[in-house]
């Protein structure tokens, strides 16, 4: 830049000297015949007016050369460095009726279409980085040397990393679960494209993944590293572990009763059945597993009935105290044989409900009360209105449940004493079906326990509108 305006400045001084020289010949000419008829200080008064005179014009011509031609320049240079820093907003002013300008708009239009190519590529690249840190899966890639060249945001989650861990370290480096990494490596070393599900301990539970792992090529084929792709499906896992449970629970269930009956009917034709005391009893055995079998096969189809996607109920407003005080009726046999006294403390609330499908949800809750209850006990069933929603309370004196428990009561087949419970006649679906009825009807079901003391189940309910 400097060696411009030098050279600009050496060229103005060159004209100046060649115009002073210009100057000396012409008043080497004009001065023998100014000097006889002026005396001598004259001359010299003369010589420096001229020269002063010379010098101005110099002075005024230069700079305006230096205006026109070398600031432009230097502006466009000055730009052009900007440019080179990187920083593609500088732009070159565009002088008008000046030779430069066209240097300078080249520049300028040189500027404008890096700044737009920037902006396109820093698009693009935070299009991938949101993709990459929103895809849901865990993400790792590892260069041709095992260096980890990308993490995403789940990755460090899933595996409990921090930026720290991972920063600049080789893939064998950092605190994975031994099964990742013995597959990372078959992937870096085989560089071909696999898939498996892995199981590893986090803490104290266990996890599962399903991993993809792929080489990534660049141009020609040329192998740059792996990319490890893995997704968490520890709750898909344990949905299928439920499922499993279910077919075993199922088939267990069904297969009591029916050995049972097996049994009996068995011995009876051997000939027990000419004692008919004998077989008196045992027919009742085989009536009432009969019915057990009966009663699990409803619930099951009830429960596959509730349970598929987009059940409904037909709800219309029902008189939910006339509906309670109907199963208390149902109920009357059972609470005589156990001499449980039934409390109603009932407010008219109607609420928006299917009533066959309410009728069902009292009774499981009535007989779960009884059966679980000792004698000369009392029931209390509560109805009200809170905060916009009809709210259900059934309390018994009963035996109580662990507070471990509660979180698993209304699963199928789930039930505290087994032993027990299979004994009070139930299939162990009930406290599954009314959680779905419930949930079908918009409403909640809640348990509060105390071993010994006695258990309450509150039902909300919406009101009818
Ligand atoms: N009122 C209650 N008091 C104590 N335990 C209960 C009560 N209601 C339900 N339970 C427990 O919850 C389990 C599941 O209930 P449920 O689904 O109705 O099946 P079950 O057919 O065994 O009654 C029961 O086996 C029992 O252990
Ligand atoms: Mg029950």
């Amino acid at each position: 830049m400097k060696s411009f305006r030098h050279r600009l400045l050496t060229t103005i001084l060159i004209w100046i000297g060649v115009l002073l020289a210009g100057l000396l010949i012409v008043i080497g000419q004009l001065f023998p015949i100014y000097a006889e008829t002026h005396n001598t200080a004259e001359v010299w008064l003369m010589l420096f007016f001229v020269f002063v005179v010379a010098m101005i014009f110099s002075a005024i011509i230069g700079y305006r050369i230096i205006q026109v031609q070398a600031l432009p320049v230097e502006n466009v240079t000055q730009t052009a460095l900007e440019l080179a820093k990187g920083n593609y907003r500088a732009r070159a002013f565009e002088y008008s009726n000046v030779g430069t300008v066209e240097l300078s708009s080249t520049i300028n239009i040189l500027a404008r279409n890096l700044q737009e190519i920037t902006a396109i590529r820093e698009m693009e690249q935070e299009r991938l980085k949101t993709l990459i840190e929103n895809m849901g899966s865990a993400l790792i890639m590892i260069d041709r040397q095992g260096g980890i060249t990308l993490v995403n945001r789940s990755f460090m989650q899933e595996f409990q990393l921090a930026a720290e861990d991972i920063d600049g370290k080789f893939y064998k480096e950092i605190r994975i679960p031994y099964e990742l990494e013995r597959f990372i490596e078959q992937v870096f070393m085989t560089e071909t494209a696999a898939r498996n599900q892995l199981e590893f301990k986090q803490g104290i539970h266990s996890k599962h993944i399903d991993v993809y792992g792929a080489p990534v090529l660049g141009e020609h084929e040329q192998w740059l590293g792996i990319v490890i792709v893995s997704h968490d499906i520890t709750e898909l896992k344990r949905l299928e572990q439920i499922r499993k449970d279910f077919v075993a629970n199922v088939s267990h269930e069904l297969r009591t009763p029916v050995t049972s009956i097996k049994g009996f009917t068995e011995t009876l034709l051997e000939g027990a059945y000419k004692d008919p005391a004998t077989a008196f009893s045992f027919l009742e055995i085989i009536e009432k597993e009969s019915n057990r079998l009966e009663m699990l096969i409803k619930d099951l189809l009830e429960l596959s009935k509730v349970e598929q996607a987009g059940f409904r109920v037909d709800a219309v407003p029902t008189n939910m105290k006339n509906l309670i005080e109907r199963v208390g009726e149902m109920v009357e046999r059972r609470l005589e044989e156990k001499n449980i006294q039934l409390k109603l403390q009932l407010e008219p609330v109607i609420v928006q409900g299917d009533p066959n499908r309410l009728v069902q949800v009292m009774m499981n809750l009535l007989v779960n009360a009884i059966s679980y209850s000792t004698s000369r006990t009392a029931i209390t069933v509560r109805l009200y209105q809170q905060d916009g929603e009809a709210v259900i309370e059934v309390e018994d004196q009963g035996i109580g449940i662990e507070a471990s428990e509660i979180g698993r009561l209304f699963e199928r087949f789930y039930r505290v004493d087994r032993a027990r419970s299979r004994n009070s006649g139930g299939t162990g679906l009930g406290l599954s079906i009314v959680k779905h009825l419930i949930e079908a009807h918009h409403g909640n079901v809640k348990v509060e326990s105390e071993v010994g003391v006695g258990t309450t189940f509150t039902i909300h309910l919406p009101l009818a509108s």
